[in-house]
């Protein structure tokens, strides 16, 4: 790897704690809670509002933008060579329902306080530098999660996720013309471009950084995750009158399947996560036996193994405990374990050490858009601390300190890998 024409440690000293906490902080009124944090899902008005502020604030500083068919948003810092690939960072704007201000939004504004400090410090680099807001990377209103970086990478159907439905049966193909619509015309790029490296800043989502005291999580990769959407169809009856024996009674089906699921992963080591994350029962109506019951599954472990195993134990469970009811089982996403690229990894854990800010080596137990990106380019993430670590929670916070040192060891990965 090439040395960087301005010294290792310069675009760090660039790196402006106040103007990324101040992005962050407008960021944070789009969609704002009560309860402090943010609903900003994805392909929605807030969604768009958000692709806007942030196409704002690239054109203000003289960045190129541009979109692609499922609207990820690249921000583009121009390199001294034009055939260069880009080095590219990123992450989200869309939020959990009950989200924080934190997650996703985070490597989004760490990335662009990056391009803004190369600017400030007036360093070229060969390559272009170039943050992306992918997409949809939440998957809590349209599944599958993570569709604008798997699409860039090459791995859904474009048709096959604009036609997917939230629970109120809107399309991504319309959500997606009416955020889009929302954030000013820019020009339209195809998937896969070539890139010729990815790091993502991101707050950890856990607890392990804080309790050690640390400031910097050099990532190693990301487990692997199973989605499922599971439909329970049974009669409904009335409650005061149909007997027990004679009923198709959806939640009891879905309860059993539920048991039965626990029991499959139940795990004394305590690494393997499962989560029924939505559970609808219809029509939900206190005298009336449920007809039907929709429910989520969210199940992740490290191994590709276990995933395999105990993701394909699921769907011949449910079938087994259906009667008298029936019941439908669909994957809606499917990823295996990643490992991040060494060199990258390298870059980060060195880019710590060299600011001495105190690390870890340590993997991710949350899904990121990194994942999608690793099988394309030399990839990498960055982890800082947040309070508690509590995410996909309205109180989710971290430190402008710890913002900063996160947005500072990115910048000194990318120069690394931009020259
Ligand atoms: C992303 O937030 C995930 O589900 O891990
Ligand atoms: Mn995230
Ligand atoms: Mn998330």
């Amino acid at each position: 790897m090439a040395l960087s024409p301005a010294p290792a440690g310069t675009v760090s000293r660039f790196v402006n704690q106040a103007r990324l906490a101040q992005r962050l902080a407008d960021m944070a009124r789009i969609g704002a809670t009560a309860k402090g944090g943010v609903n900003r899902q994805a392909l929605s008005v807030e969604d768009g509002q958000a692709r806007a502020l942030l196409t704002g604030w690239a054109v203000a500083r003289g960045f190129d933008v541009a979109t692609d068919g499922i609207g990820n948003l690249f921000v583009r810092r121009a390199g001294s060579n034009p055939d260069a690939a880009p080095v590219m960072t990123g992450s989200h704007l869309d939020s959990q329902p009950t989200g924080g201000r934190y997650d996703g939004v985070y490597g989004v504004l760490a990335g662009f306080e990056v391009l803004e400090a190369l600017e400030d410090a007036g360093i070229t680099t060969r390559h272009p530098v170039e943050v992306v807001a992918w997409t949809n990377e939440e998957g809590s209103r349209f599944q599958p999660y993570c569709m604008g970086s798997a699409l860039f990478a090459g791995k859904m159907d474009l048709e096959m996720v604009l036609a997917c439905t939230d629970p109120k049966g809107i399309s991504v193909r319309d959500a997606l013309a009416e955020t889009l619509a929302l954030a000013p015309p820019m020009p339209s790029r195809p998937f896969g471009t070539p890139a010729a490296a990815y790091v993502e800043a991101h707050i950890e989502q856990g607890p392990r950084l804080e309790a050690e005291g640390l400031t910097i999580g050099v990532v190693q990769g990301i487990q692997g995750s199973r989605w499922f959407q599971v439909e329970v169809t049974g009669q409904e009856a009335h409650a005061g009158t149909t007997p027990h024996g004679a009923r198709k009674d959806a939640f009891q089906t879905a309860l059993r399947m539920v048991t039965a699921l626990n029991d499959l992963m139940h795990d004394p080591d305590d690494i393997i996560r499962c989560t029924f994350g939505r559970f609808e029962v219809l029509p939900g109506s206190p005298n009336t036996v449920p007809g039907k019951v929709i429910f989520t599954i969210d199940f992740r472990h490290p191994d590709a193994g276990v995933v395999k195993e105990k993701g394909d134990a699921i769907a011949p469970l449910l079938h087994s405990l259906a009667a008298p009811c029936t019941v439908m089982v669909k994957e809606t996403s499917t990823t295996a374990p990643v490992d991040f690229d060494p060199l990258v990894v390298e870059a980060v854990r060195d880019a710590a050490g060299l600011l001495g800010l105190s690390h870890r080596d340590m993997p991710s137990g949350a899904n990121h858009d990194a994942k999608f990106m690793a099988p394309r380019c030399p990839t990498g993430m960055i982890f800082i601390p947040c309070k508690d670590g509590i995410s996909h929670n309205e109180v989710e916070y971290a430190s402008p300190e710890h913002c900063h040192a996160g947005a500072a060891v990115l910048a000194e990965t990318l120069v690394r890998l931009a020259v």
